[in-house]
């Protein structure tokens, strides 16, 4: 089999990657999760037949037009593959930035047409020399609206996208991809409990969940738990935030938080959390943040008697993701995960397979 891009091919190994072929001939194509949760690596399959293993999850216009996430495609005949169209990504405007933390940035962005999301989605950003990199979009439709989209970034002084987003200027260009993930709330059981875990900025998009929850008439009990390595990382403070109520004016059951360095655990936290809960197998729980954090909480839930569903052609718990990359949200089912905050490969050069900066916490080590 023959894998063309950019006018040249390659040979295709049995079961290897678009992205690991490119990547064993030198050619670096952007990814991050490498797990098909981000959408860092869409291409477009100009002829020939990319797999159904790459479209799962794609929303049916994008599969009908030949797109394709490169780390699942496994393509069984020859094919052609190209670049997203610049037409799938949306132009926006940097509008303002706000330090929430020594090392936390808010920043919102005028899409300059309406990107239709769900909070507590995902979606790519890009800068105009191609650097890409998947972040959680921390409000909600309506607010994006009125006040632009609002993200949550933890800032890595070298960081090709974070760093940069930290010092550029207002009015600076980027594009937005399209919204994916399935960690969002879903309505039709209002009296369920909702446990939403997340370490380091993974908080964000779990508290835009929990606020869409209860500004759509949820009535159960709406449990956050924030985890952090130091107090100053638990950057939006240890009583619930005032946004938790403004969309309702009622506050969420339980805002817990929990720093590393005074000996709390969140995955024992959020183990007890659920386990406390007067109906634990009716609960929701959403996970969010660095790898190893998301598998110990996947496994102290499965361990709690908590049923995970398994991601969509992925392993089941209670394993989790492999490390370095988040799992897929199960849509459907008990657990709905978010994405990894670690950035294991860096996307918009030669990916990398699993860097760990230094300035990140080891992994199992439960916040970021
Ligand atoms: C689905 C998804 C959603 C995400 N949502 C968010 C979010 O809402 N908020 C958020 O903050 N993050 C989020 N992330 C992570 C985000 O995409 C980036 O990985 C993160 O912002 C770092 O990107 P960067 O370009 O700033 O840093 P990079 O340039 O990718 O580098 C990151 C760090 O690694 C260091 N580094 C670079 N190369 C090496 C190397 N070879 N060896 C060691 N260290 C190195 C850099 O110095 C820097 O400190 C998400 C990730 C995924 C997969
Ligand atoms: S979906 Fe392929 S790298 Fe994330």
């Amino acid at each position: 089999m023959l894998l063309t891009f950019g006018g040249r091919s390659y040979a295709l190994r049995a079961g290897e990657s678009v992205l690991d072929v490119l990547a064993r001939h030198g050619v670096g194509l952007p990814s991050a999760c490498r797990a098909g949760a981000c959408h860092t690596c869409l291409l477009r399959a100009e002829a020939g037949d990319p797999g159904e293993a790459g479209q799962e999850g794609l929303k049916p216009a994008l599969r009908a037009s030949g797109y394709f996430l490169a780390c699942l495609a496994r393509p069984a005949t020859d094919v052609t593959v190209a670049p997203a169209a610049s037409d799938i990504f949306t132009p926006a405007t940097l509008l303002r930035r706000e330090r929430l933390a020594a090392d936390v940035l808010a920043v919102w962005l005028r899409p300059h047409r309406p990107v239709g999301f769900r909070a507590g989605q995902h979606v790519t950003l890009t800068r105009g020399d191609g650097i890409i990199r998947p972040y959680s979009i921390a409000n909600l439709p309506s607010e994006a609206d009125r006040d632009g989209m609002e993200f949550h970034l933890r800032i890595y002084p070298q960081g090709a996208m974070s760093g940069w987003l930290a010092t550029a200027r207002q009015g600076t260009e980027l594009s937005i991809g399209i919204p994916t993930g399935q960690c969002f709330y879903l309505p039709g059981n209002p009296t369920a409990p909702l446990l939403l875990a997340g370490t380091g900025t993974g908080i964000a998009p779990l508290l835009a969940i929990a606020r869409d929850a209860q500004a759509s008439g949820h009535r159960g009990p709406v449990i956050l738990v924030h985890g952090a390595s130091e107090p100053d990382r638990l950057y939006l403070g240890e009583q619930a935030p005032r946004d938790c109520t403004a969309a309702t004016g009622r506050p969420p059951a339980r805002w817990r938080t929990c720093a590393r360095s005074r000996g709390e655990d969140i995955v024992a936290a959020v183990a007890g959390e659920f386990s406390a809960l007067a109906d634990p197998m009716a609960t929701r729980a959403y996970l969010c943040g660095g790898a190893g954090s998301g598998t110990r909480l996947r496994r102290a839930l499965f361990m709690a008697g908590g049923v995970v569903a398994a991601p969509p052609g992925g392993a089941g718990p209670p394993g989790g993701s492999p490390p370095g990359r988040p799992g897929r949200a199960g849509g459907v089912g008990r657990l709905a995960e978010g994405y990894s905050d670690t950035p294991a490969v860096v996307g918009g050069a030669v990916p990398l397979p699993e860097r760990k900066p230094a300035a990140l916490p080891s992994p199992g080590s439960g916040a970021s």
